[in-house]
Order: structure tokens, then C-alpha cells, then sequence
């Protein structure tokens, strides 16, 4: 498939996507969300916000369905503390139906993926695609679809963030972070003319520390890429051994760490119903003359 072909396709399957005027009349529109939460670099918290995400959403009466993107290296169930399996792969063999491969627990349901599955890392197959095909046929059960994407930014990750309605973008107070975000960015709107995306400020030590790296990406972004940041906040580093951690974001009893994730599920929110006002945007002017990397 040549380079346009893939980006129309792609975006054809957006849930905001409106075909041409003759051939309107059988399309159906969609509340569903899908929110694609990237990242560039590994490790800065992506499974982390995705599961404090999907809970706070559940919290607030929304059905969610988080799937996890990194098929074959999947973390979700580990952190929930639940038996890793193979459903990604029965799903796609069909072995087993969508219904069938989901660990349900209320209105959040996952859909894990596998971890090493030697028969998927043999399987030649397009993951941004399986994973998009998932959504048309299911998504509409959903309020809001989760997508935690892997680190990097391969092609099949960059398609899944593009094609998504909203990017959360997690990143950590440290250079290689900031770089491989605005990385990503670039790219997103390099191929996918995506000029959008959402910014969280994950293991945050101070204010200080938070404002400069949301004035150091932002920047950047909106200099050399014409692009809009909108931040939802900062997440404080937990100062916590990892297991307790891990404990954490498997327990119901509400932590700091929830309310953190409340406000940015708040702030998003209200950004939908306009009542957001993203303070940071209009403040910061640019401060750099050419593409430089971000700098703390
Ligand atoms: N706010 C935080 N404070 C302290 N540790 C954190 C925080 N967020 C994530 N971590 C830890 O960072 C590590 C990587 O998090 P994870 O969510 O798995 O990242 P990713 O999915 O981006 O690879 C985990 O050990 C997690 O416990
Ligand atoms: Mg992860």
C-alpha cells in the first residue's frame, strides 16, 4: 500500500471521519473515545496511565475497553495482578471470540496482550490493524477505548496513535523523555498532519521542574511544528518501593496517585464541554529561533 493510501485508510477509520457528501447517508456517528497513550521512550508510565486512567473513567460511570498494544510483551494483566494468557493470539486465530478474550471487571474490560507467544512473534500480521479492525467491530460498546501503546516509534505504534481520536502523551522530567516525545510529535505530524495531542508530566519532583518541562515541549512544538500541546497536569513521583507501588494501581482504596489521575480525567472532561482553559498555552512565547532539541 503506497504512503497516501495507508493515510487515507487510516483515516478512514476514525470514528470522526465523514465520507464524501453521495455517500453520507448510511454512516453512523459514534460517542466512542479512543484515546492512544504514547510516548516514545519506555518506561516513563504509559501502562501506569492507562490503567489509573481506565479506572478514574469507570469511576465516573464511563464503560471502557483498554487494550494493550504491546501484543507480545504485555504488562497490563501483570500489573492488575491477574494470570498472563494467550487471548490476543485466540483472537487473532479466532479460536476465541472478542467477548471470550476479555478479563472483565465491571465496566472495565481488557484486553491483554501476550508475553513472548512464540506462535504470534512467527504470525506475519499488521498489529495497528488487527487492533483497529477490533475497535470498528467493538468499539460502540464503549464509551471510551484506551490504547496503551508500545515505546518506539514504529510505524504500526505511530499508525495507532494517528488514528486514535486523542493522544496522551507521558512524559518524565529527563531530556531523553522530552526528546523522544517531541520525536514522536514530529512524526505524528510529519506523516499524519496530527497537530493535537495531550500532555501529561509523569514522576514530577516540584512545580518548577513540571513548568519548565511543559514550557520547554511546548515551545518547541508550537514553533517548528505548528503544534497544539494541551496539558492535563503533572503526576508526582512516588517515593515508593515498587511493589507497594504496583500495589497501588491494583487496589480500589484511593491513593495520591488516583487523584492525580482524577484531575487529568477531570481537566479532560471539562476540555469536552468546553470549561477548559489551558492556562499554559497562551502564556508561554516562544523562545527559540530554530529546531533545537527541547531543553530542561
Ligand atoms: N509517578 C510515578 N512515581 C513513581 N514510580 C512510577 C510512577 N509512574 C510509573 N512509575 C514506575 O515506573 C516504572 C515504569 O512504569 P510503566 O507504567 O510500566 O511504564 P511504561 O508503560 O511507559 O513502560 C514502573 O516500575 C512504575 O512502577
Ligand atoms: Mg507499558
Amino acid at each position: 500500500m503506497s504512503k497516501g493510501e495507508l493515510s487515507h485508510w487510516l483515516m478512514s477509520q476514525r470514528s470522526d471521519f465523514r465520507p464524501s457528501r453521495e455517500l453520507d447517508l448510511g454512516f453512523i456517528a459514534t460517542n466512542t473515545k479512543t484515546i492512544a497513550i504514547a510516548s516514545g521512550k519506555g518506561g516513563v508510565g504509559k501502562t501506569t496511565a492507562s490503567l489509573m486512567l481506565a479506572k478514574q473513567l469507570v469511576n465516573s460511570g464511563k464503560k471502557v475497553l483498554l487494550i494493550d498494544c504491546d501484543y507480545n510483551l504485555s504488562n497490563t494483566a501483570v500489573k492488575l495482578g491477574l494470570p498472563l494468557n494467550d487471548n490476543f493470539y485466540s483472537l487473532l486465530s479466532m479460536e476465541k471470540s472478542f467477548s471470550e478474550c476479555l478479563h472483565k471487571d465491571g465496566n472495565l474490560h481488557l484486553l491483554s496482550g501476550c508475553n513472548g507467544n512464540s506462535d504470534l512473534f512467527d504470525k506475519s500480521f499488521e498489529h495497528d490493524r488487527f487492533i483497529i479492525d477490533v475497535i470498528s467491530e467493538h468499539g460502540n460498546e464503549y464509551d471510551f477505548i484506551l490504547l496503551d501503546c508500545p515505546a518506539g516509534i514504529g510505524k504500526e505504534t505511530v499508525n495507532l496513535a494517528a488514528y486514535a481520536d486523542h493522544r496522551f502523551m507521558i512524559v518524565n522530567p529527563d531530556r531523553s523523555s522530552i526528546t523522544d516525545t517531541y520525536a514522536l510529535i514530529k512524526i505524528l505530524k510529519q506523516k499524519y498532519s496530527v497537530s493535537e495531542n495531550h500532555l501529561v508530566v509523569n514522576r514530577v519532583s516540584s512545580q518548577t521542574q513540571y513548568l519548565r518541562v511543559v514550557k520547554s515541549l511546548m515551545d518547541t512544538v508550537s514553533t517548528f511544528l505548528e503544534g497544539q500541546l494541551r496539558v492535563l497536569g503533572p503526576v508526582k513521583f512516588m517515593n515508593t518501593p515498587v511493589d507497594e507501588f504496583d500495589r497501588g494501581l491494583r487496589g480500589a482504596e484511593k491513593n495520591s496517585l488516583h487523584k492525580y489521575f482524577s484531575k487529568i480525567v477531570h481537566k479532560f472532561t471539562d476540555e469536552s464541554t468546553g470549561l477548559f482553559e489551558n492556562v499554559l498555552n497562551s502564556d508561554f512565547k516562544p523562545s527559540v529561533e530554530q529546531e533545537v532539541q527541547p531543553t530542561l
